[in-house]
């Protein structure tokens, strides 16, 4: 059975996260507007659903969307394995990508996936994390667009789960141990 844990107040409240993830969007729209090219947003099941949902209403870029499950987490901690639990279908050869993850940890996922998505040579590929938590970092993972950098701690709430659950709340906690 999964340990027990507790959370506390929001470490980044709903307010907070909408209006980062609105200037993010501003942010890609410049970058890949001129481009005048469609999109391949790429979102990492099941942690990037929220945000990336919630970015590409922003979005004015034309886009093509796909999804990606790949595992790295037991409960609370990282296995250091890679796992690909779901690939692409849509073709992206020749397009530009951007990966959405929810959270950047060790690196491995994202480093793994990217290195995955270049296989199929992409125009350009391109790492969208809500979360950057850079003294987890087991191997480097360059990050185009962040949205928080936060400390080495255990957070869930807006798609990040422990053991499934708590993805559906609409901030971001602590998890503490009991
Ligand atoms: P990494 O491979 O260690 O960078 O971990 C990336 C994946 O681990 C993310 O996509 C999350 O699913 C999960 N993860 C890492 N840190 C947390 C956390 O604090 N809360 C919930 N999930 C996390
Ligand atoms: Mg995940």
């Amino acid at each position: 059975m999964t340990p027990a844990i507790k959370i506390g107040d929001p470490f980044i409240t709903a307010d907070a996260i909408r209006q980062r993830v609105k200037e993010m969007a501003l942010q890609i729209n410049q970058d890949y507007t001129p481009t005048g090219r469609a999109l391949s947003v790429i979102i990492v099941l099941k942690g990037a659903c929220f945000f990336a949902i919630d970015l590409l209403r922003h979005l004015t870029v034309s886009t093509r969307l796909d999804f990606l499950q790949a595992s790295s987490y037991s409960g609370m901690g990282s296995t250091g394995e890679v796992h690909l639990h779901k690939d692409i279908t849509m073709p992206i050869a020749g397009t530009d990508v951007l990966l959405v993850e929810d959270i950047v940890d060790t690196g491995l996922t994202a480093s793994w996936l990217l290195q995955h998505l270049s296989s199929h040579s992409p125009a350009s590929v391109r790492l969208c994390s809500l979360l950057d938590k850079p003294r987890g970092r087991r191997i480097p993972a360059k990050i185009d667009y962040v949205g928080f950098v936060i400390p080495d701690e255990f957070v869930l709430g807006y798609g990040l789960d422990y053991d499934e659950a708590y993805r559906n709340l609409p901030a971001i906690y602590v998890a503490k141990p009991y």
